[in-house]
């Protein structure tokens, strides 16, 4: 379905994220047919490009990350006769008046997005800008990247100096996770079958496990993440948005704050971590050398030129003090140069109450549902069947397996191309609220500080492991083991 006419400013157009997402994104809604004729895209950032240069530098985004033998020529042309440039520095008065000036020419009353893919430390400078400079109209939206703060104080500062020039309807704090296929696919799964939830509790369910690995390190983006880390830069937003998402009540529709406050609602049953229980709940890792996909790869203070303190992995166990989870455990856990790109949230129900079946034929498993958010993306339920054949009785835990790129054989669209056009939409569904940011920083804050306070460092891990192996410890104490990777 077209979207209305709108304007969508890149601040950071030259960067990162504007190279290998945003534009490849708004490329591929644009081939589909949703941009209608007269939208435009407007890349800005401090140094002084032409708009010839800026396409050109579009041109060579989406040949290096849609790739050449993807690319339709005609829908490129008419993607890249949309692009223009402005330069603008937040911190300076020049540029500003020109870039108002192009926009009012499109109509003020037109939609406009404006998209913050810079560094967070100047996204109050640039929404200030912009209200000063009167570029935001009703119709205006701003897109913020994470990390929105680095501690519950920033947070909360930084979400006042936003509030002060948008309305909380115009922000539009982006958690790309939430617009992956399967992470959404976890809301029909809950929500448009019969099967799973009088069962999603913790009469139930044994408990949750969610991994987050990377095989990938730094990637060049050394002086943010050395300054985040992992819990920061992972759990604070994309690991909770999932937790909040398997362990909500239903909340009443789709719509945006119909399912943001039962998220909000779980963020604050979560149990406290803090310096009374830190050891035992979390495990904090940094890479070490090692090998990589068959390569040797440097240890992270190599990488960084350093030594430090910042952790490349985490590991939680995490509680939820609700009715439905009491006593239920989420084991969490993300890292950098992990054994492999794998994500996945498993879901373990409890043994069943008594065996009929001799030890003979087969140890009987627990039933685990296996929601596979990257790569193959699927969903797997796991039972416990008998083996075909005469034998006699064997019993054998097999896969239901729905994979999606067997199952449905279409393109997977990236995260971000839903959530971009869910910005025109004004559709905030997918978004993260201010009170649930804060609530999520709420619970992150006091982890970070008993860290400090015991000072827990980083334990190293060989790159192209699973981490230390304290994090196999803090799931094994509780007679439980790690999902291996199918
Ligand atoms: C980003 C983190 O938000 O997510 C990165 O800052 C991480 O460190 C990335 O690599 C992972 O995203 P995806 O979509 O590749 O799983």
């Amino acid at each position: 379905i077209p979207v209305d006419p709108f304007d969508y400013v890149v601040f950071g157009g030259g960067g990162d994220l504007a190279e290998r997402k945003l534009l490849p994104a708004l490329y591929y809604r644009d081939h589909d047919g949703q941009l209608p004729a007269s939208a435009r895209i407007i890349g800005a950032s401090r140094s002084a490009t032409s708009d010839e240069d800026y396409r050109a530098f579009a041109r060579k985004a989406l040949e290096d990350h849609v790739g050449s033998d993807n690319l339709e020529a005609e829908a490129v042309e008419r993607f890249l006769s949309r692009l223009h440039y402005y330069a603008v520095d937040a911190r300076a008065e020049e540029g500003w008046d020109d870039l108002r000036q192009f926009l009012d020419d499109g109509g003020r009353d037109r939609i406009r997005a404006f998209y913050l893919a810079v560094s967070p430390s100047i996204f109050g400078d640039i929404a200030t800008k912009l209200a000063e400079k009167g570029l935001v109209t009703d119709n205006t939206r701003l897109v913020v990247e994470k990390p929105v703060g680095r501690d519950l104080k920033s947070a909360t500062e930084l979400n006042d100096v936003l509030g002060r020039h948008f309305r909380e309807d115009q922000i539009f704090r982006i958690d790309h996770y939430l617009g992956k296929e399967t992470v959404q696919n976890l809301m029909a799964l809950r929500f448009a079958n019969a099967l799973y939830e009088p069962v999603w509790n913790s009469t139930h369910i044994d408990h949750v496990q969610m991994t987050v690995a990377e095989s990938v390190g730094l990637e060049g983006r050394v002086t943010y993440y050395d300054k985040a880390g992992a819990l920061r830069d992972m759990v604070q937003n994309h690991i909770m948005q999932l937790l909040c998402l398997v362990a909500l009540e239903p909340p009443s529709s789709m719509t945006a704050d119909a399912l943001r406050d039962e998220k909000l609602k779980v963020l604050r049953a979560l149990t406290p971590i803090d310096a009374s229980n830190v050891e035992t709940r979390t495990v904090r890792g940094q890479y070490r050398a090692g090998a990589s996909k068959g390569g040797a790869v440097k240890g992270y203070a190599e990488d960084l030129g350093d030594t430090s303190d910042t952790e490349t992995f985490v590991a939680i166990k995490a509680e939820i003090g609700n009715w439905r989870w009491a006593g239920v455990p989420f084991y969490l856990r993300t890292g950098k140069r992990l054994s492999q790109r794998m994500s996945e949230i498993v879901v373990t129900f409890r043994s069943i109450p008594h065996s009929i079946f001799d030890a003979s034929v087969g140890h009987v498993q627990q039933n685990q549902l296996v929601i596979r958010l990257q790569p193959d993306e699927g969903v797997r339920q796991w039972l416990m069947i008998k083996d075909p054949g005469p034998g006699g009785m064997r019993l054998r835990h097999v896969p239901l397996d729905m994979s999606f790129a067997q199952s449905f054989r279409t393109r997977n669209p990236d995260a971000y191309e839903r959530l971009l056009m869910d910005v025109i939409r004004g559709n905030q569904t997918l978004f993260m609220r201010r009170d649930e940011v804060e609530a999520a920083w709420r619970w992150v804050d006091p982890i970070l500080k008993a860290w400090e306070q015991r000072a827990m460092k980083p334990q190293g891990y060989t790159a192209g492991t699973w981490g230390p192996s304290s994090s196999i410890a803090l799931i094994e104490r509780d007679g439980r083991t790690w999902h291996e990777p199918e």
